[in-house]
């Protein structure tokens, strides 16, 4: 049987990720007016987490109740898999067993690795190099405040992390420009630069970067598994902060986002989730709905 994996945005064609965005905020309103349908009953997720979660282990294991089935959550620590069985075993059996894998790890190289062997669709719930489940929702959150976002001026302010990298792709899918604000030796991978030159490009001064912004996006400055570059990357992250005064430099009906957990005082001011120009909130919540459309996506497919 046909089916498809969802390891970056790019497994999906541009019109389908229109389609699944619009879809998401169907599912959301029929969500909001109890008039969701429970199409899955009996389907299962499996969720194996190798890193630290709370927005997307909560998302995934409501949005399959939600839409009837249910999800297994797996950590390293009570598995085989923290005890050296193979990810090619483990995606064979585990794979027999389940309808749907969502995986959360170090390596993209393993998630494509358990892909291979896996015989039902495997979603990246991220990796060190892309987040593409937290794209679906930023993208659903742009397009509920400010609708189409092809042609506008997004800003990606911090480390050219998996966030980062997700941006990049998404510029390509859905034709935005992207400028990206880091200082020397936090890029992004060179081929994702060269690849999307005509879209994608390097501002090292926060200023320049931000004026005329219609979308300015952040994340933390040391992601899962850098713990022991805090320090380092603090300092040199310094004068990359998010905050009112460069916010004030941004178009008019800027918006900002940031996929969470957040550090007030570090990449964000403490008092930016809280303004007006913030859509943090919504951005978390459409996790949520636009996972629930994904899914449906892969287990229609
Ligand atoms: N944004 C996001 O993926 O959050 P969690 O790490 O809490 O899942
Ligand atoms: N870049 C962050 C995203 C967390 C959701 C990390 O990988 O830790």
């Amino acid at each position: 049987m046909a089916f498809r994996h969802f390891l970056t945005l790019q497994d999906l064609s541009k019109q389908e990720l229109q389609q699944l965005l619009k879809r998401a905020i169907e599912l959301k309103t029929a969500h909001k007016n109890g008039t969701a349908k429970q199409p899955f009953s009996g389907k299962v997720l499996a969720m194996i987490f190798e890193k630290s979660s709370t927005r997307t282990r909560v998302s995934f294991e409501a949005g399959m109740a939600q839409l009837g089935g249910s999800a297994l959550f797996l950590s390293p620590n009570d598995t085989q898999l923290g005890r050296g069985e193979s990810v090619e075993d483990s995606a064979r059996v585990i794979s027999r067993m389940v309808d749907i894998i969502m995986i959360r790890t170090f390596g993209h190289d393993k998630i494509e690795k358990f892909a291979e062997y896996s015989s039902v669709p495997v979603i990246n719930a991220l990796t060190d190099d892309y987040h593409p489940c937290q794209l679906l929702a930023d993208m659903q959150t742009y397009i509920e405040h400010r609708g189409s976002i092809k042609g506008k001026r997004v800003v990606w302010f911090g480390d050219g992390n998996n966030m980062c990298q997700s941006y990049m792709n998404a510029a390509d899918m859905l034709d935005f420009e992207l400028i990206i604000a880091c200082p020397e030796g936090f890029e992004p991978c060179s081929n994702l630069l060269e690849k999307f030159s005509d879209r994608v490009s390097i501002e090292r001064d926060p200023v320049a970067a931000v004026s005329g912004a219609d979308l300015v996006v952040t994340d933390t400055w040391a992601s899962m598994g850098q713990e022991e570059e805090k320090q380092l990357r603090e300092k040199a992250f310094s004068g990359f902060q998010v905050n009112e005064d460069i916010m004030s430099l941004a178009a008019k009906d800027a918006l900002f986002m940031h996929c969470l957990p957040a550090y007030r005082g570090l990449e964000i001011s403490e008092t930016i989730m809280e303004s007006t120009w913030s859509v943090v909130w919504d951005e978390a919540e459409n996790r949520l709905h636009a996972q629930k459309a994904l899914v449906e996506f892969l287990l229609k497919a």
